[in-house]
């Protein structure tokens, strides 16, 4: 069992059910060409979460770290007529890269950017929210989670992503963004407000995972 194989089942699903698609291409080429750092989610993680959004009949989405917009465009693809889609982000070359990316994809009425670290931007934004897609700086996210439920209703979807890291989340002793998961996962484990689980996942990003939550 090896990266290299799982990156080869990734590329046996993503040929069938995940197309090549010229605009998640060029939107990925962009930020290549950009030199941001290839931390989008992968194909087929983009595809679930559009799949999510979808099945919770998503109307509102609001995203935590945008870097390229490669997983903003899957998820604004998952809303009908009249949604829309608010994304954050800190970094001003990463959110000039997604504005393009965001207009090349013909999303530009759709998604609202909002360049700023997201605990300032958060507190200007009105919910709910249908769904949630955490996926920033890891050590802010107890602060996310209680924005989301802030922004939220009951049955809203909340999803963290980097919450597994090649299964260091098991060292007490790991870095900060790694620990930062176990206190997620502690304050998740007490919080009334939500019912979470957690899945691993490997692939062509390696091995890493995602926490699921939905409001009560
Ligand atoms: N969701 C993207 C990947 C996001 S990478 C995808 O899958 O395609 C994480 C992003 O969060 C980076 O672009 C980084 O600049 C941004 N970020 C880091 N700290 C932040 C903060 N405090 N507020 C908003 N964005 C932040
Ligand atoms: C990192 C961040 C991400 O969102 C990701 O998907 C992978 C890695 C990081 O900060 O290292
Ligand atoms: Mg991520």
């Amino acid at each position: 069992m090896s990266k290299d194989l799982w990156t080869r089942v990734d590329s046996f699903f993503a040929q069938s059910l995940m197309p090549e698609d010229p605009v998640l291409q060029a939107a990925l080429q962009a930020s290549q060409d950009a030199g941001l750092p290839a931390i989008n989610v992968a194909p087929n993680q983009g595809k679930l979460l559009h799949l999510m959004a979808r099945m919770a009949g998503a109307r509102r989405i609001l995203e935590i770290g945008t870097l390229a917009a490669y997983s903003t465009i899957w998820l604004a693809r998952a809303l009908p007529a009249g949604g829309s889609l608010v994304t954050l982000e800190a970094d001003a070359a990463h959110a000039a890269v997604a504005r393009a990316n965001i207009a090349m994809a013909g999303l530009q009425d759709v998604v609202d950017l909002r360049e700023g670290k997201a605990l300032d931007t958060l507190p200007t934004l009105s919910g709910p929210f249908d769904f949630v897609f955490i996926d920033a700086d890891k050590t802010n996210n107890p602060a996310y989670l209680q924005w989301a439920l802030t922004l939220s209703r009951p049955g809203t979807t909340i999803v963290f992503d980097n919450v597994v890291r090649n299964g260091q989340v098991l060292d007490p002793d790991a870095e900060e963004k790694v620990v930062a998961v176990r206190r997620l996962t502690e304050i998740l484990a007490t919080e009334p407000r939500v019912s979470a689980t957690a899945v691993q996942t490997v692939g062509e990003k390696g091995w890493d995972g995602f926490i699921l939550a939905v409001v009560n």
